[in-house]
């Protein structure tokens, strides 16, 4: 092993790989959603997240205006669709329906959760002004989730041979991603 010093603006990249997200938001009757790399879990109990929502992003203005978000984790057979919801704009028209993603409601927001996903979040903002403004970071306490149990049960993930299409995706930066691979440790 030689351990080889990587540039500070690539040093993001040696912790990015949790599980790229889809944002849903709504208000009135406008539904969005967006893409995500940056999302992770900030708490046990309430449980609370935290994910990274660019101000010029329309998925941004509509959780400004709600006050929720909800977040799903897409599999390898989103992979296309993951990147197409993080290249456009709901600002410039509607994704969903070109993309062929269909949203629904979940238990405690009114925000869109992306069917076909295999787990879901659905979160509260905890206002905390200086932080979204200044680092565009948005807390969510998470008032709801549910999991597909073919790949999430009792607790955790398992991901099985039959189940490639199901494994989650983890962006490594530059339009190129990993899917979740084998188990190691754990009990
Ligand atoms: C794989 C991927 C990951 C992304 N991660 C983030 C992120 O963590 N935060 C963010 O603000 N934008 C992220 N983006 C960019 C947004 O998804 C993109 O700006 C999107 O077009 C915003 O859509 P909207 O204007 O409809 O909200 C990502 C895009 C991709 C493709």
């Amino acid at each position: 092993m030689a351990r080889q010093s990587v540039a500070l603006a690539h040093a993001y990249r040696l912790l990015n790989h949790g599980p790229t997200v889809l944002v849903g938001a709504a208000s009135g009757d406008r539904h969005n959603v967006m893409a995500a790399a940056w999302c992770m879990p900030l708490d046990f109990e309430p449980p609370k997240i935290a994910v990274v929502l660019d101000k010029a992003t329309h998925t941004r203005e509509l959780i400004e205006q709600s006050g929720e978000f909800a977040i799903s984790v897409p599999p390898r057979a989103l992979l296309a669709a993951t990147v197409a919801v993080g290249n456009r704009s709901g600002r410039d028209g509607d994704k969903f329906g070109p993309l062929g993603l269909h949203h629904f409601t979940g238990d405690q927001i009114a925000a869109p959760l992306i069917e076909g996903c295999v787990a879901w979040l659905e979160c509260r903002v905890l206002p905390e002004p200086h932080n979204q403004s200044r680092y565009d970071l948005f807390i969510g306490e998470v008032v709801a989730a549910s999991a597909d149990d073919r790949v999430f049960s009792g607790g955790r993930w398992h991901f099985g041979p039959d189940d490639d299409a199901l494994r989650t995706l983890h962006h490594v930066a530059g339009g190129a991603f990993f899917v979740t691979g084998e188990p190691a440790g754990g009990d």
